[in-house]
């Protein structure tokens, strides 16, 4: 029984704007968008977490190319993708368009490690590996664990900005590794309008209906592209990233504890699209909190709750057409290690006191919509409709912030 470990880091710092896409683009949009969802509504519901649906389906897609019978159904209902092609068509359209993102830094990488020796990806893989997911394949020898993960974790720091570090260990490596699957990716956006320092301050944040924390909160009255979705029962907000293809949506759910029943209803299906299509701008009172999450997600719990186990089975995991080999395969790890900051201007913060934002989120009859985020949110990272990054905010301490 030989192991295959499917890695995923991925990073960021945040957001995002959208623009129309054709319809093929716009079905996968809609999977991708609800396969998001699922995910993140496996994320843990009472602390704040940050994970990259679109880095895990990367991988999950890969490995569907590769697989045969229950574990090949499993991969393609739960991407939501028909057949083998559909995936090749998708891919490679979502891989040249991220590299062609305008404004802000975006980095995708795939990199595949196969054991020293005999072993190599079946070629029909390998071809896929290389033309649809642009993936980098490099031989190691897995029985030096130590110098394997080092080298790994190298690559992993340099797709990063060094935002993700020791991603895999050196005792998760061993003689029977024959493959390793990482997908690393970053992006860094720098907001369009940018919030003034000076009127960051800590505010109230309700974590529950009978719990309150203080957490630091941004404050901006500007343009922007607002909504309020009856079907959610949730305010919008879109905030574009200079070069306006990425932006960052978030879904205030209007009661505090709202969010589960809002990533109930989108991992059902929930038209998300159509909310967003008929979201406006409009100067907003916006009051947003300043936050830095980092998350690491066991794969190999997580997934399976979306229907994808076959392929952690010792017996019949169906990686039939990965290796070149004739040896049984598994995936016996799988995690995925993500990182958001987000502030007034996307980079590092500094100290600031403000005034009183209570004041400004309960104003009353404000002159124009109040968008206050003092409960718990999703916020996704958007490019063109599609979802990077999704996080769950549940209230949580900016460290260095006074
Ligand atoms: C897109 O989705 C629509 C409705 O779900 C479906 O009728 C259509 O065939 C799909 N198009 C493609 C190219 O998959
Ligand atoms: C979150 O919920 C889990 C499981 O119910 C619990 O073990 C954990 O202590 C909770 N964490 C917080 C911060 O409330
Ligand atoms: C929280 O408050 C809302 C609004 O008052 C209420 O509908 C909801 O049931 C409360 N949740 C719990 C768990 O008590």
């Amino acid at each position: 029984m030989r192991t295959i470990y499917t890695l995923v880091s991925l990073l960021i710092v945040l957001q995002s704007s959208f623009s129309s896409t054709n319809m093929d683009a716009q079905n996968l949009s809609r999977e991708i968008i609800k396969f998001s969802a699922k995910f993140c509504n496996e994320l843990p519901n009472n602390v704040s977490a940050i994970s990259s649906p679109l880095s895990a389906e990367y991988l999950l897609a890969l490995l569907a190319l590769g697989t045969s019978d229950i574990a090949h159904t499993e991969l393609l209902t739960s991407l939501g993708i028909p057949d083998d092609n559909s995936i090749r068509t998708a891919f490679s359209s979502v891989s040249s368009k991220l590299k062609s993102i305008k404004g802000v830094t975006l980095s995708v990488a795939n990199n595949v490690y196969i054991m020293e020796g005999q072993y190599d990806l079946s070629p029909d893989l390998k071809t896929d590996a290389i033309d649809v997911f642009d993936a980098g394949i490099e031989k190691l020898n897995f029985n030096e664990n130590v110098a394997s993960a080092n080298h790994i974790n190298q690559w992993v720091e340099s797709k990063t900005n060094s935002k993700i570090k020791n991603l895999i260990s050196a005792d998760s490596l061993n003689s029977d590794t024959r493959l390793v699957l990482v997908n690393a990716l970053y992006f860094k956006g720098t907001w369009a309008k940018q919030f003034d320092k000076q009127l960051t301050s800590n505010q109230p944040f309700d974590v529950n209906n009978n719990t309150k924390i203080n957490v630091p909160m941004m404050f901006k009255e500007d343009t922007f592209v607002y909504g309020e979705s009856a079907g959610l029962q949730a305010q919008l907000l879109r905030m574009d990233y200079i070069g306006k293809e990425a932006s960052l949506l978030v879904i205030l759910p209007n009661e505090i504890e709202g969010l589960g029943g809002v990533l109930q209803k989108l991992s059902n299906g929930y038209d998300l699209l159509n909310d967003l299509s008929k979201m406006y701008s409009t100067k907003v009172r916006v009051t947003l909190p300043k936050f830095k999450i980092e998350t690491e997600i066991d794969l190999t719990t997580l997934l399976p709750k979306l229907g994808i186990k076959q392929i952690f089975k010792q017996e019949n995991s169906g990686l039939t057409k990965v290796l070149n080999t004739p040896e049984q395969l598994y995936v016996s790890k799988a995690l995925q290690k993500a990182f958001i900051e987000v502030n007034e201007e996307g980079a590092e913060a500094a100290a600031a006191t403000g005034f009183g934002l209570e004041l400004l989120c309960y104003i009353e009859k404000p002159p124009v919509p109040v968008f206050c985020a003092d409960r718990p949110f999703l916020a996704v990272i958007l490019f063109q409709n599609m979802p990077f990054f999704c996080t769950t905010f549940h209230g949580s301490k900016f460290p260095g912030f006074i």
